[in-house]
């Protein structure tokens, strides 16, 4: 079979390799004329400055390299495709090959997913090859929206924590990588019930439900109050009376878990101009037929990251300036006598201690009483200089992150330029945030 109507391109190329490989034999043969004997050496006639240039036949190990070239070009044409359409003797194609490799790579690897084909989630969870797979999925396939840490960002969900939009529960984790997800809240702005200062209403009233004092306390009453009653009618449909939402159909809007962020202006920019967010679908990268190992692998990956390998970051009791620094590698925080803040990080980590928000209380009352509050940085002197100065400075943005989030306004902040200490040799006492009145 060809792809030509007529004949005439098969013939014209075969004529040409043909001739090609003709012409080159002539070629190594005419050039390969062995001097004889008591022959005066010939020659080119051209002569400079006395220099001439000789006639003799190609050195010996350069006509024989010829010569193999000359017998690999026959070898291959009659092997491989490539001689017009003949097909070579043995049948390579570049599609049979790709399906080999497939095959071979599927050999190779279905016993080490086919062990989870049938383990529950919860099972494979806790299984360390899987984990190991499952973190290398995670990092082809979604790490660029949900982050190394899987902490997200704005518009992208914490998949650590154990506030889910879509459901945490294996199954609804599985369905949720398989076919995707889109969270669709419309925008409101300029429409029949939202004249310019009802946007603002509202979300003093959004304000006003959180569970957070800090933010409660933020949220004007009388503008709440006309919030209330646009609420009541249009939003509660989706994030219900209480505010708490519906998993599956709108977020919790009175925790402190915010996908497009915590302050006025993100909540109104949010009813304004409404989110479409996509999760898209991994089935064709996740899913071959009827194997769904990757994709149980994964799920199971997932699910395990908020909690559920029982090896969830352990929080540290209360810690009191006087006991000693907590141990290496988690986040905790501590008040002194005099009132300073001092949060402790885990190695690399700028996330803060769960218990950060109860310990910045005084703090957040001091700022409202018109106190400044500083932010200062350390980090110890273990490592890259500059890397430990940009973690210091983004631990210290946490921390601010979290006191404007309480309702801290960011002008009576200050942030101090990160400092590197020894920390007596306790890496652990020198990572660390301070937060001071002043
Ligand atoms: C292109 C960006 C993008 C990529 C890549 C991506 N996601 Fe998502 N993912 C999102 C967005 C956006 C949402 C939130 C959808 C919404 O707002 O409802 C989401 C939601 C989720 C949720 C639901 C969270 C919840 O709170 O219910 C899970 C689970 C999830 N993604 C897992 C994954 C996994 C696993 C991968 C890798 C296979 C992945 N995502 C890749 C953008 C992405
Ligand atoms: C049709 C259902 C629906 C209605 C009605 C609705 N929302 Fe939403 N809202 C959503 C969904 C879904 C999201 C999440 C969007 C996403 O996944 O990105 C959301 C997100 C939000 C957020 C951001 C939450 C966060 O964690 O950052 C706020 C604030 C909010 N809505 C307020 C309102 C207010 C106020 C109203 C009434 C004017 C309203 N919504 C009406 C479905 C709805």
């Amino acid at each position: 079979m060809n792809d030509f109507t007529s004949n005439f391109w098969v013939i014209y190329t075969a004529v040409i390799i043909v001739a090609s490989f003709l012409g080159l034999v002539w070629l190594l043969v005419s050039q390969n004329k062995t001097k004889k004997t008591g022959d005066t050496v010939e020659t080119m006639g051209h002569e400079w400055d006395g220099i001439e240039e000789y006639n003799n036949p190609l050195p010996r190990w350069w006509f024989y390299l010829f010569v193999i070239t000359v017998v690999f070009g026959v070898a291959y044409l009659l092997l491989y495709p490539g001689f017009s359409t003949f097909k070579g003797i043995w049948g390579w194609t570049s599609a049979n090959q790709y399906e080999e490799e497939v095959k071979a790579a599927k050999a190779e690897y279905q016993p080490i997913y086919g062990k989870f084909a049938n383990q529950p989630i919860e099972v494979i969870a806790q299984d360390p090859d899987a984990k190991k797979i499952g973190q290398n999925l995670y990092n082809t396939y979604c790490i660029q929206c949900h982050g190394s840490d899987a902490k997200g960002a704005k518009g992208f969900p914490n998949l650590t924590d154990k506030d889910w939009l879509w459901g945490g529960k294996p199954s609804e984790i599985e369905e949720t990588i398989r076919y995707g997800r889109t969270g669709v809240m419309q925008p409101y702005g300029g429409l029949p019930p939202f004249p310019a200062d009802s946007v603002r209403d509202v979300a003093q009233y959004v304000l006003s439900l959180n569970e957070n004092e800090a933010f409660r306390s933020k949220s004007n009453p009388q503008s709440a109050a006309k919030g209330k009653v646009i609420y009541d009618q249009i939003c509660f449909t989706c994030h219900q009376e209480d505010g708490k939402g519906l998993v599956g159909l709108a977020p919790n809007l009175t925790d402190s878990v915010w996908l497009w962020g915590p302050t006025e202006k993100d909540i109104e920019n949010t009813i304004m101009k409404g989110h479409t967010n996509q999760m898209p679908a991994w089935e064709t990268f996740l899913v071959d037929g009827d194997d769904t190992s990757k994709l149980r692998i994964l799920t199971a990956y997932v699910w395990g990251l908020s909690d559920h390998t029982g090896e969830a970051p352990e929080i540290l009791p209360y810690q009191d300036d006087t006991a000693a620094a907590p141990a290496d590698d988690a986040a905790s925080v501590s008040i002194g006598d005099d009132g300073v803040v001092k949060f402790y990080f885990a190695t690399g980590s700028n996330e803060l201690a769960a218990n950060a928000n109860d310990s910045l209380a005084a703090i957040v009352a001091g700022a409202g009483e018109g106190k400044k509050v500083v932010i200062s940085g350390f980090h110890d002197a273990t490592g890259d200089a500059a890397q430990n100065a940009e973690l210091a400075k983004n631990r210290a943005m946490a921390v601010q992150a979290a006191l404007v989030a309480l309702g801290v306004n960011e002008g009576s902040i200050e942030l101090k330029k990160p400092e590197s200490t020894e920390g007596d040799g306790n890496n652990a006492e020198a990572r660390r945030v301070e937060v001071a009145l002043q």
